[in-house]
């Protein structure tokens, strides 16, 4: 697996930072909501929604230098990124996160409730200071997104009509949506035109969608270890994924596990046998491989340079975590 961070080492010392500017950020609020999220943001994400944020914006400057807005909106990236996860673990009742206990583990649902929200407003409040009103809606549509994936999600669980459509547009509320918005508000920040505003928001938006189908694959092929969170998890939750849907069509038995909640002894490791057997993870690859190669393409136009580059990388990388 092609480790992150050296693709992201143009801006290894603009990541730095931002982690010390965000420590500083939360550590206004209450005492136990900042150990909640200090608990988090050390235990070290692969932090790739900041660093495509920097990467763009220094690529898209005629300067090379970062303005303190746009640094500040690769912070706001995280910290939304990161109040998802508290809400989301929360929501599937996950043991571990970024290799530790997550929030609710190390305290308790309450804290982990309460963490999430406080990291939203914080993003809210320091996104609103950037005075920047198509940023602002940019980023604010993003947490609306957000909550919206998560009910959608819950809304489909256990439900084998779940349509690809529906899981797609969940993929997008969930995880595209804050990858295309943020980098379609450098642009703004960085004054570019329709046109290539448009094609940072198609790029962010296919890469997410591959970001979320590889996940969802990891999730029935590798191990808590790989992972950092717990893995063979989502078909359980009653989550069926690309995987499941593919699995779905060339099998339908499967439908009757899902139906019974894998109520029976033995339902869920022939069920996650069933897809693991299947096409169904080719033919997943497979999709994430066209949304990586339309990412790829979006960003053509963008200036050549070091940090070019590595945007460039980021499609074949967000593929590589696969092998
Ligand atoms: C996790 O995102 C949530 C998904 C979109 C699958 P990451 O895999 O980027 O999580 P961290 O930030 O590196 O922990
Ligand atoms: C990722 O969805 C998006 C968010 C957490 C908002 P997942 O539910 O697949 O993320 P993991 O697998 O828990 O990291
Ligand atoms: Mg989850
Ligand atoms: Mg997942």
């Amino acid at each position: 697996m092609a480790a992150v961070t050296n693709l992201l080492q143009p801006v290894e010392l603009d990541l730095e930072s931002l982690l010390i500017d965000l420590r500083e950020l939360i550590g206004a609020g209450h005492p136990i909501l900042q150990a909640a999220a200090e608990h988090l943001f050390s235990a070290g994400g692969k932090r790739i929604r900041p660093g495509i944020v920097l990467l763009l914006s220094r690529a898209l400057t005629n300067d090379g230098e970062l303005s303190p807005r746009h640094r500040r909106l690769a912070e706001i990236t995280e910290m939304i990124h990161t109040a998802s996860l508290v809400h989301d673990d929360v929501v599937d009742e996950a043991s571990t996160r970024r290799g530790v206990e997550t929030v609710h583990s190390r305290f308790n649902y309450r804290v982990a409730v309460l963490a999430g929200d406080f990291l939203f407003a914080q993003a809210s409040w320091h996104l609103a200071n950037l005075n920047n009103l198509d940023v602002v809606k940019l980023l604010s549509r993003v947490i609306m997104d957000l909550a919206d994936g998560e009910v959608k999600q819950g809304l489909y669980r256990y439900d084998p009509k779940q349509t690809f459509d529906d899981y797609l547009e969940k993929s997008y509320c969930k995880t595209a949506s804050l990858i295309a918005n943020s980098a379609q508000a450098v642009g703004v920040l960085s004054g570019v035109s329709e046109e290539k505003l448009k094609s940072l928001y198609d790029f962010g938006k296919q890469l997410g969608l591959a970001f979320q189908v590889v996940d969802d694959i990891l999730d029935f092929t590798a191990s808590e270890k790989q992972l950092g969170k717990p893995s063979a998890s989502d078909l359980g939750s009653g989550y069926l994924t690309a995987p499941a849907l593919y699995a779905l069509q060339e099998n339908p038995t499967l439908s009757e596990f899902i139906q019974r909640r894998f109520s029976l002894e033995g339902d869920l490791e022939k069920a996650l046998h069933l897809v693991r057997e299947s096409n169904a993870i080719t033919l997943s690859r497979s999709l994430a491989e066209t949304y990586a190669s339309n990412a790829y393409k979006s960003i053509e136009w963008v200036p050549e340079s070091d940090y070019k580059k590595a945007l460039l990388d980021l499609p074949e990388y967000v593929l590589s975590r696969l092998y």
